[in-house]
């Protein structure tokens, strides 16, 4: 099979990028190990920033995200027993909409597979071969297990953190920058309905916990763990018991509701330098991780095949390839300042068992001065609705 783009991974990254490119008139098949079944029911992030949205709107997938997501036009601090209300409109112009990855990615295969797109489910032993040549290959076996090459131009490794592509570029043209936390996220699905108007970031002596939705029915939630609990360590009551603890207010009480839906993850900070070699361009998780307390995971995922849509675009169309050379550039400070802000995010809202009495004040003082002062609240929800992405 011959095609101009191979995308590995029909994560919101290979998804997107494929519709971007669709757009413009080229051609790209996506290969994907899972099922769809699978990818459509992995439960992640939520957030989208602005300028997602009105991408999505731009393509004409935006349908459903309109309907049944949540615009909202700020978050909530809570620390030392107060709550803030951020306002994003206000300071911004800008809001973030609440939609679910996997409802994000339902609306992406339904309207790739409706226009007669290809994705490859359910495929293995997924390899890059002569990226660095001008005929790039990708070998896999398809769903039925029959050996099957996809010959194209060049190579988009969209396949997540723990994919193939990056591993395809040789480690001495690597750099790559790592923080491991030692706090993990608990997360839940309850069906309960809406406590708190917005989202809720809680610093609390007890831990971290973060209060989002899905629905008007389906409430999501997150408290900080230790990321090697074993998820029996968490039964019902005691999540209930610790996240009315952490998001307890006065006059306020967390309405409860049999949860359907739990697991942990690590929290890691990850950068990959270079993000492209040869023919090959990594985009999203399988070139960086974000701690996900700046709901920046998706989001950065959908920048980089954003610029690298337009790079492809601009070398089909006018022969131009210096958007290409420099998509690493491109791609990376924008990705460094999402970096910072989610460590920023990350280290003042966690508990930290490791930290002095003097760095515990900092924290408090940073969350203080977003929330007191329009400049430091301005630089946070500026960063928090997206970045202009231009
Ligand atoms: P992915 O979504 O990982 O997609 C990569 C795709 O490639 C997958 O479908 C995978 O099956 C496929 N693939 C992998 N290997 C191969 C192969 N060999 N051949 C073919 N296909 C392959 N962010 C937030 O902002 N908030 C959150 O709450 C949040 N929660 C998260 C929870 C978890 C468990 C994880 C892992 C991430 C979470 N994130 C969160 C981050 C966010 O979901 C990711 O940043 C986002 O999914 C990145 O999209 P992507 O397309 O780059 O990668
Ligand atoms: C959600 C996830 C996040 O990581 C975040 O910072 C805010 C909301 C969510 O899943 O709704």
């Amino acid at each position: 099979m011959r095609t101009q783009i191979g995308i590995i991974g029909a994560g919101p990254a290979g998804l997107l990028l494929a519709h971007l490119l669709r757009r413009t008139g080229i051609d790209c098949v996506i290969l994907e190990n899972r099922s769809r079944a699978e990818i459509e029911g992995t439960i992640r992030a939520g957030v989208l920033e602005h300028w997602v949205v009105e991408l999505m709107n731009e393509l004409g997938l935006g349908e459903r995200m309109m309907r049944e997501g949540r615009p909202d036009t700020g978050v909530t601090f809570q620390f030392l027993g107060q709550r803030h209300h951020l306002d994003f409109v206000e300071l911004t112009g800008k809001q973030i909409t609440v939609y679910a990855q996997h409802e994000v990615i339902k609306d992406l295969v339904a309207a790739r597979l409706k226009a007669g797109g290809a994705i490859e489910f359910s495929v293995s032993e997924t390899k890059l071969h002569d990226i660095d040549g001008d005929a790039p290959r990708i070998t896999y076996r398809d769903a039925k297990g029959n050996p099957q090459e996809l010959r194209c131009d060049f190579i988009a490794g969209c396949d997540g953190f723990h994919g193939p592509s990056r591993q395809a570029i040789p480690e001495r043209a690597r750099n790559e920058f790592v923080i491991d936390y030692p706090w993990g996220w608990l997360g839940i699905l309850a069906e309960a309905p809406r406590s708190w108007h917005e989202l809720i970031y809680s610093n609390h002596d007890r831990g971290f916990a973060l209060l989002s939705t899905r629905s008007p029915e389906v409430q999501r939630i997150y408290i900080q763990c230790d990321p090697k609990d074993p998820i029996e360590a968490w039964p019902d009551d005691r999540i209930w018991a610790e996240m009315q603890a952490r998001l307890a207010f006065p006059g306020w009480k967390l309405v409860e509701g049999p949860i359907f839906q739990k697991n942990i993850v690590a929290l890691r900070s990850f950068v990959c330098e270079t993000m492209q070699y040869g023919q090959l361009f990594l985009a999203g998780d399988a070139a960086h991780i974000v701690p996900p307390t700046g709901a920046k995971g998706l989001n950065l995922a959908a920048a980089d095949v954003y610029f690298l849509a337009r790079a492809l675009e601009a070398s089909y169309k006018k022969g131009d390839k210096s958007l290409l050379e420099r998509y690493s550039e491109t791609c990376l400070a924008r990705i460094w300042k999402a970096e910072r802000f989610s460590w920023y995010m990350t280290t003042m809202l966690h508990r930290n068992d490791a930290e002095t009495a003097f760095e515990r004040r900092i924290h408090l003082a940073d969350l203080d001065y977003a929330v007191t002062s329009r400049a430091a609240a301005t630089a946070l929800a500026e960063v928090y609705v997206g970045l202009p992405i231009a």
